[in-house]
């Protein structure tokens, strides 16, 4: 039992060390903080056995067949080593992507444009010290944090483990840089000298221009049990196949906590469903959270023709979980922007709904529309699941935060430090702290071995008329549904 333990970790070590692909996956985090737990029965065939399928194994692993992940079955116990790496594998093993990434990554641009002549200085970045919840340093390929305030529920600790992600899956591709977040829903607003502060976070309106960043749930949110999506898009892929569009439900669904700025909602509950074609539910937050949020699950959500996307007090992470499912999104025209939303259109990825004082007509018109035109209404469903599935994939979404890294890197005016206060930070370390469904959620999302491509190809920025006529687009298609509603209500009057 000793001996095959030993040779076990022997291989182990060796296969991992030997592996060019350079990868250290939550197995290798494993190996060093925590004890493997492997029962064998001591027999000479059992040893025998065993020792062959590690030595296939090793093999694999070390020619980079497979990734390391297969080891992650074997059940572990006792983290009790907290330190990171000395080093890690930056081996440029990877090729040139020939990929263009989607077109919302043009937004990069708009996010850093006010800093594109002056450039970034170390005061810039140090004044958003009084709004970030945390410094992020990235030196040689290492992370450093220097915390200054809590963030709400585990926010920050997902943000940080998806950077850390971000750094596994483009080992040694990472500029030093230096930077702010912050974890908050509302957005700071004008930084010294009425200038933007140079901030990440994850989202922003006309008035507050910071740069956008993913939100942690796409690591997962345990608060709410809410899965990485890696994951949870599949599962909603296939969710969403179950029910055809024409069979599902003829009405609007929305189901969410109404005591955030969305009485105006409520209101279009009616006296029943007819009244204003919807279905509206207010989630019971503390009932749900007792029940580990199983009465919502989101791959079982895609029963209705019509789903409703309204903010809270900000935006709202339900966003892309609501246009994952290609039923016709009900879009009240959101003021918050996220990272990746600019880059859709009304009537293309959603019905606009302008939310003023005549929300509830809007809301009963555009499912009368959808149920009138069902073939348009049921492209427009399909198009944003189609935008979700293939633009804002985990991939694209490692991508975004690459580019948008690698650009403001380019932008500091000066060199990054460590600062005295920080931690040195580390998948290894972050992983083997957390436990329950936090450690799960991390296991689940993490990057199991690095890519073997570079990141997509950047789009050049917007030029300003191409710009402005993408804006306008946007607000005339939105006119235009408008005028359809005035058209059809006018009629109704005279008749
Ligand atoms: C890795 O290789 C690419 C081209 O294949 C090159 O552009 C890049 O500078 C290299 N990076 C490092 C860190 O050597
Ligand atoms: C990119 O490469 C893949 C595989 O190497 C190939 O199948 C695909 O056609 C290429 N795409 C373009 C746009 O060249
Ligand atoms: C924030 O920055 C200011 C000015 O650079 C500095 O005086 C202050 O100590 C900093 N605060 C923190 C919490 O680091
Ligand atoms: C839907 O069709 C019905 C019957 O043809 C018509 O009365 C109604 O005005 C139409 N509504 C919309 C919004 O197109
Ligand atoms: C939805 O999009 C997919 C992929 O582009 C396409 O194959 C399918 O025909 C579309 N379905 C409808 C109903 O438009
Ligand atoms: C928007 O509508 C105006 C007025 O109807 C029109 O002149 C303009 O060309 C439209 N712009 C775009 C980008 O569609």
């Amino acid at each position: 039992m000793k001996v095959v333990n030993q040779i076990f970790l022997k291989i182990f070590w060796w296969s991992s060390s030997g592996s060019d692909s350079g990868s250290d996956s939550i197995s290798g985090t494993h190996r060093k903080c925590c004890r493997p737990v492997v029962k064998i029965a001591p027999t000479t065939t059992g040893v025998l056995l065993i020792f062959l399928f590690l030595f296939v194994a090793a093999i694999c692993l070390s020619s980079g067949w497979i990734d390391s992940s297969i080891f992650s079955g074997i059940s572990y116990s006792g983290c009790t080593v907290q330190t990171c790496p000395r080093d890690y594998a930056t081996t440029n093993i990877s090729r040139p992507s020939n990929l263009t990434c989607p077109s919302y990554f043009k937004w990069i641009y708009e996010d850093l444009k006010s800093w594109k002549e002056t450039g970034i200085t170390k005061e810039m970045v140090e004044s958003a010290n009084k709004s970030a919840n945390f410094k992020l340093v990235i030196l040689n390929g290492k992370v450093y944090l220097e915390k200054y305030r809590p963030s709400f529920e585990t926010r920050d600790k997902f943000t940080l483990w998806g950077i850390l992600q971000l750094l596994r899956l483009y080992p040694g591709k990472l500029p030093d840089l230096e930077l702010m977040f912050n974890c908050d829903d509302v957005p700071s607003g004008r930084g010294p000298n009425g200038g933007p502060p140079a901030l990440f976070r994850y989202c922003a309106d006309q008035w507050s221009q910071e740069i956008m960043f993913p939100d942690w749930s796409f690591w997962g949110w345990v608060e709410t049990n809410i899965k990485p999506w890696n994951q949870l898009l599949e599962e909603m892929v296939d969710g969403n196949k179950r029910i055809k569009w024409k069979d599902r439900v003829p009405f609007a669904y929305w189901k969410g906590n109404p005591d955030v700025n969305r009485k105006d909602l409520m209101v279009c509950r009616g006296s029943n469903e007819k009244e204003w074609n919807t279905l509206l539910y207010a989630q019971n937050w503390g009932k749900e959270s007792r029940w580990g949020f199983k009465h919502s699950n989101l791959a079982e959500q895609c029963k209705h023709r019509y789903k409703i996307y309204i903010e809270g007090w900000t935006w709202s992470v339900s966003e892309k979980y609501i246009l994952t499912c290609d039923s016709m999104t009900l879009f009240a025209m959101p003021r918050y922007y996220d990272f990746f939303n600019r880059g859709m259109l009304p009537l293309q990825h959603y019905w606009p709904i302008i939310r003023d004082n005549n929300l509830c007509p809007s809301l009963k018109f555009a499912v009368e529309w959808g149920n009138n035109h069902t073939d348009l209404a049921q492209q427009i469903g399909n198009t944003s699941s189609n935008f979700i599935r293939e633009e804002l994939k985990m991939d694209y979404v490692y991508d975004y935060m690459f580019h948008v890294l690698n650009e403001y890197s380019k932008l500091l005016r000066f060199k990054p430090t460590v600062p005295p206060g920080a931690v040195e930070l580390c998948s290894e370390t972050m992983a083997c702290s957390a436990n329950g469904i936090m450690r799960k959620f991390m296991e689940d999302s993490m990057v199991k071995s690095p890519s073997s491509y570079s990141p997509c190809n950047i789009p050049p920025p917007y030029d300003p008329s191409t710009l402005q006529e993408f804006i306008e687009k946007k607000s005339n298609l939105t006119r235009q549904v408008q005028m359809w509603q005035h058209e059809s209500q006018n009629i109704n009057k005279t008749q």
